[in-house]
């Protein structure tokens, strides 16, 4: 009776047998920025594996990944040219018609849809003449956005704007565009973090002035954390996420239980970059490490994650498909 907790640990195969998380190769989400500009494949500092790359690039790295049987992925698109309204998404649509019309039903193709890559301010949302939320603005662009990426072809739109009512004004335009059967991936809970560093410079995103406080959600607050996602479900979101996901691991039960809807957790570049950094100087195991914080966000109840890491799910041994 006394060392019940070591009986259970002798030798792998018990631990594997009582091991409470388990992956699927599919509940791994591998982002990929994709730019106008004309760098084939250009390094994201502190994410290893990953880069920002040109469409013909991009493909060569989705036949790549899926030879590593990943193959579900989330789209960064970033246009060289920016404005404040009335965007051009020219290039958005035809990179999305040329990955899907290439890898079809092979791969399930989400993008990130925000307005920070695409406005000259880099904020995800526009602003009034008093510098104000332009909220009923913001909304059209973020809808017509969505509306043009399912007209390419992309198989799920997932707002990162942290706009109110950005999910429902998107259902509605989907569905009234005829595409009832495209599913939102909202980032229902998503903070103002230190960790989007890394991000910011590969999706040329990084605000020209002031800060994302007006909008994304305050680190200290768990009880508007778990209002936002409440919102994303109550305006039609089929999976919700947390963000960053390595810090927001308190959230992911409560938001399942108040919503019945999946939780993602997404490990963001600032978080990744962590672990990549600890293990350049020796500090730790890139690949044990990256293993362990995808099992800590499962136990949290993270239904999948997204990370820069998925692309290494075959060749870190984990199993299933
Ligand atoms: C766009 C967006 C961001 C991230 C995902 N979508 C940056 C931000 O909100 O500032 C961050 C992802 C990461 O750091 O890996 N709004």
């Amino acid at each position: 009776m006394q060392h019940k907790l070591l009986r259970l640990k002798k030798n792998e195969i018990l631990r594997n047998m009582c091991a409470e998380t388990n992956f699927l190769n599919d509940q791994l989400i591998q982002p990929i920025f994709i730019t106008e500009d004309s760098v084939s494949k250009k390094i994201i500092p502190g994410i290893p594996d990953n880069y920002v790359l040109d469409v013909k690039s991009a493909i060569h790295q989705i036949k790549i990944d899926l030879k590593n049987n990943c193959r579900n992925f989330i789209l960064f698109l970033v246009p060289s040219s920016k404005k404040n309204i009335n965007f051009d998404l020219s290039f958005q649509t035809t990179t999305i018609k040329k990955i899907k019309s290439f890898f079809g039903d092979d791969i399930f193709l989400w993008a990130d849809v925000c307005l920070c890559s695409i406005t000259k301010h880099g904020h995800c949302c526009l602003f009034d003449k008093n510098k104000d939320i332009d909220l009923r603005n913001s909304l059209s662009s973020l809808s017509r956005i969505a509306v043009s990426y399912a007209d390419a072809g992309l198989d799920g739109i997932s707002p990162s704007d942290m706009m109110d009512g950005r999910t429902a004004i998107i259902r509605k335009s989907l569905d009234e565009s005829n595409h009832e059967y495209i599913p939102i991936m909202s980032y229902s809970s998503k903070f103002a973090s230190n960790f989007y560093g890394p991000f910011r410079f590969a999706a040329d995103s990084k605000p020209t002035f002031g800060n994302r406080k007006q909008y994304q959600l305050d680190y200290r607050n768990k009880t508007d954390a778990i209002k936002a996602s409440q919102r994303c479900c109550a305006e039609g979101a089929d999976l919700l996420m947390v963000k960053p996901g390595m810090h927001s691991l308190d959230l992911i039960e409560p938001i399942k239980k108040k919503t019945d809807l999946m939780v993602g957790a997404y490990q963001v570049s600032g978080e990744y970059a962590g672990i990549a950094l600890a293990a350049e100087k020796n500090l730790l195991n890139f690949n044990e490490a990256l293993i362990e914080s995808w099992h800590v966000m499962k136990r949290a109840g993270a239904q999948f994650i997204i990370s820069y890491g998925a692309r290494k799910f075959k060749e870190l041994g984990l199993s299933g498909k």
